[in-house]
């Protein structure tokens, strides 16, 4: 009942109850990680407050139980707990924006060798701040990360979505303000100062074929459609942000983009037709092609 009084046991024991009448495979551990999400506390330290039969006060209870009721109609952990961790940084997440995902910060971190290394300069034959896309900001996890983590690189992030489009802006506040927003259908917005050249184009795109729905509910029912889908093959997209790296990167330059497990090939042969080259698919720790990048030729020494 809200607002009764609840030791750490009883609570727990309670959320297990009901996550698992409401179907979850592994209620236990979901239950440890709702209770550690909006407690705040480590996993650790729930297994302590069990063990000591620590009283909880009544206003962490009901929201306990409260979360409890949106997770079971399997609304994401990270929308209930209002963050998500990626690269180290936390950002703010909810209703109207994908959820960034841990095998992403292989692509943040694929993006920041390339940019810290000084191949990419000399290809360039300049020295400027390198200058970098983030095409499908959602949340800024690579805008952000990026900027943050390589103060000197100019940073733009291109977002289509209005619903997307306040917790970016939230995030780039509170973690890197240097990062410029654009808002707008990126194909236009990228486009649109022509007189712009980028040292390295990054993007977790849309790539679910139109009529693959997802499994797994928190995806098919939380992540918005745009953030999911891009055409009958799931690379309508990535077609795209190929031609653009075509006409927009500088010599030397880093296109980047993730994928399905099934997509490398596609992908790899979509990059070489633009006429981009080293066309290479990387994999994650499950050993699966994660995302794949190319280059525009250097210019001749
Ligand atoms: C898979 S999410 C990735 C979000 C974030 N980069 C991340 O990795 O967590 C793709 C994002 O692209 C945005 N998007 C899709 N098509 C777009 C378009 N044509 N123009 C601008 N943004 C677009 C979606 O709104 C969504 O935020």
């Amino acid at each position: 009942m809200p607002g009764e009084s609840m030791d750490m046991t009883q609570l727990r024991s309670q959320v297990r109850e009901e996550l698992a009448f409401s179907g979850f495979e592994h209620p236990n551990r979901e239950a440890d990680l709702l209770l550690s999400a909006i407690l705040q506390r480590s996993l650790g330290d729930i297994e302590l407050d069990h063990l000591m039969g620590r009283d909880l006060a009544s206003e962490d209870i009901n929201r306990v139980l409260r979360a409890t009721r949106s997770r079971a109609r399997r609304e994401p952990l990270q929308h209930l707990a209002g963050t998500a961790p990626c690269y180290g940084y936390d950002f703010q997440v909810g209703p109207g924006v994908f959820v960034p995902r841990p095998e992403t910060e292989l692509l943040i971190d694929f993006g920041l060798n390339f940019l810290r290394g000084r191949e990419w300069q000399a290809s360039q034959q300049q020295a400027d701040a390198p200058l970098v896309a983030d095409l499908g900001a959602g949340s800024g996890a690579i805008a952000v990360s990026i900027a943050a983590s390589l103060p000197d690189a100019r940073v733009i992030a291109y977002e289509g979505s209005p619903f997307a489009l306040p917790w970016l802006v939230r995030n780039i506040r509170s973690l890197a303000p240097q990062v410029r927003v654009e808002y707008g259908d990126w194909h236009e917005r990228i486009h649109a100062d022509s007189t712009r050249r980028f040292t390295a184009i990054l993007s977790n795109p849309p790539y679910v074929p139109a009529g693959d729905i997802p499994a797994d509910p928190e995806v098919r029912l939380f992540d918005p459609e745009m953030a999911l889908y891009s055409g009958s093959d799931g690379l309508d997209d990535i077609r795209r942000i190929a031609q653009t790296a075509a006409q927009l990167l500088l010599p030397g330059g880093l296109v980047a983009v993730e994928h399905t497990e099934s997509q490398g090939s596609a992908v790899r042969e979509i990059f070489s037709e633009a006429g981009l080259i080293e066309a290479s698919t990387e994999r994650d720790l499950t050993d699966r092609d994660r995302f794949s990048w190319a280059r525009y030729p250097a210019l001749p020494a």
